[in-house]
């Protein structure tokens, strides 16, 4: 047990170099805790708000003016405490006083902080009763980048290896090897393209939706045969974001919600699909419902926008039985005590979670704590940039220490 002594909120850039917050908390034994947070590009309608109007700099000034004083003598170990002083300091209901982003750097700071004292592992401080940390989370590895995080790609927004190793090292090399080789095909079936990549670091090239599925199924294959570990194609069509006016707007085709709900179906089988993250738009719990109870049983189906890691909105989410699996953003929702309450609805009710990265992401690796200790099944981080490699590491290091 410790109190705050002091803290401090910074401007840092996340990897799309966009200004984000770093918060840093001193504990009166000495321990200390940095964390930055992420930022998203296709957020959710019912994310809480990032940053209050004015950006960054108005996030600075009300840290500074409310936040730091009122931490001042705060239990610093205690999460609970610590998060419900932040709701009450911001006192809206999407934390568009203080900014979400403040919210969760101070919450992960603080368990940062908690972890020092206790000389242990971050997961270890945020582990669920049922964890003793012995089970390792798939990989979700974005390696093809369309939708919002790619300009001139597909519509579907991520294509991604899906490795389910239990061991954290064969998962990692996997959705690497994945991403490597879907870059050799793609130079050989486009020559003349040159090809880039996008906010995530998968790539980018002039893809029909069906045909990058139809390559990526093939490569993951490939993968399979060659390091003989369970990796398969994945999609995070990220619906909302091409969803006008009740119809699904592909560059191909236009598809009513039923439409889209047999195309996503076929696609599951067709190309072995293992992970479907927002196959439809963020208020459908319906229409997801049909999805799931088509292809839940060979498929995670996994709500991002749909929940926003929203304990309510999963809550209506498990009623209707819309998904088997929810995706896991602490900032979409704030803090650690919000992501934990929406943690174990989901176990309580049989639903697997996925902890998830954002497009724009800062170097850390906490999240891979944050998959351990929560005992999520998946960790969804991306393969390349120095942003998400540092996620896979940590992944592997933690993978080491509890071996030893
Ligand atoms: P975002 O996208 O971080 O840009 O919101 C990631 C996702 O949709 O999973
Ligand atoms: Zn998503």
């Amino acid at each position: 047990m410790s109190r705050i002594s002091s803290s401090g909120l910074a401007s840092v850039y996340d990897s799309r170099g966009r200004p984000t917050v770093e918060a840093t908390v001193v504990l009166e034994s000495g321990s200390r805790g940095r964390a930055g947070a992420p930022s998203g590009a296709s957020t959710g309608a019912h994310e809480v708000r990032a940053f209050p109007e004015g950006g960054v700099p108005a996030a600075l000034t009300t840290f500074r003016e409310t936040v730091a004083p009122a931490l001042l003598g705060v239990e610093g170990t205690d999460q609970a405490t610590v998060d419900a002083l932040l709701h009450s300091l911001d006192g809206s209901p999407d934390f568009s006083r203080i900014g979400g982003n403040t919210a969760t750097a101070v919450s992960v700071a603080c368990a940062i902080a908690h972890a020092e004292e206790k000389g242990e592992p971050l997961w270890k401080v945020l582990a669920r009763p049922t964890v003793d940390g012995s089970r390792f989370p798939a990989i979700a590895g974005n390696c093809l980048n369309g939708g919002r995080h790619a300009i001139g790609g597909p519509d579907i927004q991520e294509f991604i290896a899906y490795a389910e190793s239990p061991r954290p090292e064969e998962s990692v090399a996997a959705a690497i090897r994945v991403h490597a080789l879907l870059g050799e095909e793609l130079h050989r079936r486009l020559p003349k393209q040159a090809l880039g990549r996008g906010d995530e670091g998968g790539w980018v090239a002039p893809l029909g939706n069906v045909p990058a599925i139809e390559l990526l199924a093939e490569v993951c294959a490939r993968v399979r045969d060659e390091l003989k570990t369970p990796v398969h194609p994945g999609l995070d069509l990220a619906a909302s974001e091409f969803f006008r006016a009740g119809q699904y707007r592909y560059k191909e085709q236009t598809l009513d919600t039923e439409g889209q709900v047999a195309f996503v179906a076929r696609l599951v089988d067709r190309y072995g699909l293992k992970y479907l993250e927002d196959p439809l738009e963020q208020e459908s719990f319906d229409a997801f419902a049909r999805l799931t109870k088509e292809v839940g049983d060979r498929t995670l189906v996994v709500g991002d926008d749909l929940y926003v890691t929203n304990e309510e909105r999963l809550r209506r989410g498990i009623e209707r039985r819309s998904t088997n699996a929810v995706l896991i953003k602490v900032n979409q929702v704030g803090t650690l005590t919000d992501t934990l309450k929406t943690v174990d609805l989901a176990g309580a009710h049989g639903l697997a979670t996925v902890t998830s990265h954002r497009s724009g992401e800062v170097p850390e690796g906490w999240l891979a704590h944050v998959a351990l200790g929560t005992g999520a099944r998946g960790l969804k981080c991306g393969v390349l940039g120095g942003e998400r490699v540092a996620k896979l590491n940590e992944l592997l290091r933690l993978g080491r220490a509890d071996r030893t």
